[in-house]
């Protein structure tokens, strides 16, 4: 029926005879946070993913495509079952397992520059109206890793001792302008303390002034 599309709801018509709309299709296919993959030139690459439903899954069939063509195929019978393969690069193994917590069906691969490009790891779930669902990984083959990522935290680490450095000047600074003006309160105080001596020698003078003269 229309709009029973992965993602999408799907009409429901309960035994009561009243329609009611509910999203059946929680099928979804993920290949985690990142969704970049950067690979060295000539390693093996893991490309994740997993999909989850929601109300389980019978007879579903997953594909891997590198751009749009088919590098993997694998159809899993149902949850106590691991995938069995039905059409496989010879490049490419499955390393997922689908018994455990996740349904995973990540693939692993040797890599050369070639290899770059859109991986998109594909399910249709047939106990949920064929509900389909599809995410994609960008993979990037490298001659080094250092590049970009070494530059990044080298200059992260560089700029964050650099920063630490400037902290440490400027507390210095700061302490030494304080010391310079406590050193200045002090002057004063003394200067002050020394006004204070000469008002003292003064009040004195005046204390002895008021003293009666003695012949
Ligand atoms: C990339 O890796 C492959 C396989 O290890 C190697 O034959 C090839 O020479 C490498 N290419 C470069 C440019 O290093
Ligand atoms: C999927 O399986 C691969 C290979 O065993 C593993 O490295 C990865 O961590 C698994 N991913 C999840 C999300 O369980
Ligand atoms: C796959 O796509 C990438 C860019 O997305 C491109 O660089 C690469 O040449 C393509 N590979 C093939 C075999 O078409
Ligand atoms: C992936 O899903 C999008 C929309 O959800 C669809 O347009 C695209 O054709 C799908 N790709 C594959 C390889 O099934």
């Amino acid at each position: 029926s229309p709009g029973c599309g992965a993602g999408g709801g799907c009409p429901v018509a309960p035994a009561g005879g009243f329609h009611l709309f509910a999203t059946t299709v929680t099928l979804e296919v993920s290949v985690g946070k990142n969704n970049l993959v950067m690979a060295l030139n000539g390693s093996e690459v893991q490309l994740p993913c997993i999909f989850t439903t929601c109300i389980g899954f019978k007879d579903l069939d997953f594909t891997w495509y590198y751009n749009s063509t088919e590098i993997y195929r694998g159809h899993i019978k149902n949850k106590v079952s691991e995938p069995t393969m039905l059409y496989a690069n010879p490049r490419v193994r499955l390393t997922g397992t689908t018994t455990g917590r996740e349904n995973n069906i990540s693939i692993s691969m040797f890599v050369d520059f070639d290899d770059a490009g859109k991986y998109t790891c594909h399910v249709k779930n047939p106990k949920e109206m064929n509900a389909e669902h599809n995410a994609t990984i960008i993979l990037k083959v490298v001659q080094e890793m250092d590049n970009t990522l070494t530059h990044i935290i080298v200059g992260t680490v560089g700029g964050l001792v650099g920063l630490l450095i400037l902290i440490l000047v400027i507390k210095k600074i700061v302490l030494l302008i304080l010391k310079k003006s406590q050193e200045k309160k002090k002057e004063c105080l003394v200067s002050s303390s020394g006004i204070d001596n000469t008002e003292n020698g003064l009040a004195g003078s005046k204390a002895e002034q008021k003293a009666p003269p003695k012949a």
